[in-house]
């Protein structure tokens, strides 16, 4: 059997890998998986059920019963439940949990797909670790900030920036310090800084990075 075509892309909030693991996954003809979104579901099912996303006991009983589908995207990208994502990612059985899921779907991809795109902060280092291709997006957190804030902005929402700011910086510590599975780039991982890159100029970077990997 032919193993599917896997690649991971990981990095910090903000950092633009959501917008290029969904063009890449459409260039390829490749399923896709926003993991964070698992992290973000499990946040908002923990607060729903009236629990504490920093307590272990609530948190791992809603990762271990998490029904996707019943989120919608708008459940799922606010603020709120940003931070509940980054206070349950840090609990080892939240992980656990949501491994196999994540696994699974790089091995048998959706929809009859040759291969994945799965995007996070763990996916070249715990996830898939014998990924084709692994690419770690970073950028400033200036530039991440403003990118943030230019999202919020255009969503019509109010926000404060030094408060985006503080907010990020709090979770890139939480996402980078946790003894389990921290944001590190996998030491076969391609580093691409997005800084000073517009989203086409990223994408065709990646582009051609995946192709120099995938040729046999
Ligand atoms: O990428 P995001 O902002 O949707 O992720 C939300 C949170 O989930 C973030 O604080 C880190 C965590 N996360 C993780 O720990 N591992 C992943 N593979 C994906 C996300």
């Amino acid at each position: 059997m032919i193993q599917p075509l896997v690649i991971a892309i990981d990095g910090p909030a903000a950092a633009g890998k959501g917008t290029l693991a969904r063009r890449l996954a459409a260039a390829f003809n490749l399923a896709y998986l926003d993991t964070g979104s698992l992290y973000r579901a499990t946040g908002v099912a923990t607060l729903r059920a009236g629990g504490n996303p920093a307590l272990e006991a609530d948190a791992v009983k809603s990762a271990q019963t998490l029904d996707i589908a019943s989120f919608s995207p708008s459940d799922l990208r606010t603020e709120q439940a940003g931070v509940a994502a980054s206070q349950v990612a840090f609990i080892p059985g939240v992980r656990a949990a949501l491994l196999d899921f994540q696994r699974n779907f790089a091995k048998q991809p959706p929809h009859g797909k040759s291969g994945a795109v799965l995007d996070g902060r763990d996916i070249g280092t715990v996830v898939c670790p014998d990924a084709a291709a692994k690419l770690f997006v970073t950028a400033s957190l200036e530039a991440r900030v403003q990118r943030r804030v230019k999202e919020l902005r255009d969503k019509g929402e109010t926000y404060i920036e030094a408060r985006v700011r503080a907010d990020m910086e709090a979770r890139d510590a939480r996402d980078k310090d946790r003894s389990v599975a921290p944001l590190v780039p996998a030491h076969d991982a391609w580093i691409l800084d997005t800084t000073a890159l517009s989203a086409d100029e990223a994408f065709a970077q990646a582009e051609a990075y995946i192709i120099s990997k995938v040729k046999r």
